[in-house]
């Protein structure tokens, strides 16, 4: 049934206060074909929403927003070494990565407590902890809106970069992802490369299982990240800008306790929490927007902040690491 301005303040994790002129909660793949059938004028403009926490709505929203609740976990593929599941877009992202670790599989495990959606999880190739999700897809299933049909992308068709797929550029806003193909291992493959991780890794005596990986993760992102269900939010709000080998050479001159990976001979990852938290914006607040006190790279609703009011921080914020250190930081979030 689609349902007329329908509020989304539960249904994005900063929890603004907004509305969508038409909602319709998608279920099953059946339900696809009953709501393209329809001819209607609401098809015109379509937002799929999943677990709605990596999302900024600055205004109601003039159209239909799908909410995708497909649901189901079904082994496809499985031998000696792999298991290969094919999972509904709709599932809670920790509660698959659970799933997981109970069925004996491991890949995933550091990808523990991110919020939102399985479907979500190819968009921006979620990673944390030294894993990208990129890794253990092996395809998408979804439905491409304009041509009426059900259609796939194997792992490189989907083209995924650092928080970046085919599902960002050109299928963006064309396709409704109905489920991802995970193929996971049957052994154990630790990464604790991820600098708390190898401190907390090491201090257990005994064997490391997959489990405790996850553990970890949950511990330690309770310490510095916050729970949309108290504080809203929608994690990093910005991308970790990459720069060129010139460019950082200029900024460890400029700023020698700068944080920064190398990618490769002329791209290097720099902390864009530890450029926002260097100019003395951590825990920085106006209204009721502000970045989050353990974690710059956070910005938070503290309690009524309008989705305007929160963009108009993030431009504050970008506007000082542009002109401090000549960086322009992208929006990790979407912003509609
Ligand atoms: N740092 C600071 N100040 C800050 C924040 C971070 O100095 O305010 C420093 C930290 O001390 C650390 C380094 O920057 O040395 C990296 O910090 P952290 O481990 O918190 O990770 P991040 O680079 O800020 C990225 C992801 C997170 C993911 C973590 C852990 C992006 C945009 N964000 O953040 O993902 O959980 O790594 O792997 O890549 C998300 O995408 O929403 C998200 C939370």
């Amino acid at each position: 049934m689609i349902l007329k301005n329908y509020n989304l303040k539960a249904l994005n994790s900063f929890g603004v206060d907004v509305k969508t002129k038409y909602y319709y909660a998608l279920q099953k793949i059946d339900d696809i074909n009953f709501l393209f059938n329809q001819k209607k004028q609401f098809l015109k403009k379509i937002l799929v929403l999943g677990g709605g926490s990596n999302i900024l709505f600055t205004k109601d929203y003039d159209g239909l927003i799908i909410h995708n609740q497909i649901k189901g976990i079904e082994k496809v593929e499985e031998n000696k070494d792999f298991l290969t599941l094919r999972v509904g877009a709709g599932e809670n992202w920790h509660k698959f990565v659970l799933y997981t670790l109970k069925m004996g599989l491991s890949g995933i495990e550091n990808l523990s407590l991110i919020p939102g959606c399985v479907g979500a999880a190819p968009i921006q190739n979620i990673g944390a902890y030294g894993v990208e999700v990129k890794d253990f897809i092996s395809k998408v299933e979804f439905y491409h809106i304009k041509e009426r049909k059900i259609d796939k992308k194997n792992k490189i068709e989907c083209n995924f970069g650092y928080r970046d797929s085919i599902f960002k550029k050109s299928l963006k806003n064309k396709v409704i992802i109905t489920h991802v193909y995970f193929k996971l291992s049957k052994k154990f493959n630790k990464v604790i490369s991820y600098g708390t991780l190898k401190e907390l890794a090491q201090k257990k005596s005994t064997e490391l299982k997959a489990e405790d990986i996850s553990n970890f993760i949950i511990e330690i992102r309770n310490s510095k990240l916050p729970n949309p269900e108290n504080i809203g939010n929608a994690g990093s709000f910005f991308k970790n800008p990459i720069v060129s080998s010139s460019k950082i050479e200029k900024l460890t001159k400029d700023y020698p306790q700068i944080i920064y990976f190398k990618i490769d001979n002329n791209n290097y990852k720099v902390s864009a929490g530890w450029l926002i938290e260097n100019i003395g914006l951590k825990g920085y607040r106006k209204g009721d927007a502000g970045t989050y006190e353990k974690q710059a790279l956070v910005i938070i609703n503290h309690s009524n902040a309008s989705g305007k009011e929160l963009l108009l921080f993030s431009n504050f914020i970008s506007e000082k690491v542009l002109n401090t250190y000549d960086i322009k930081l992208e929006n990790e979030v979407n912003i509609y």
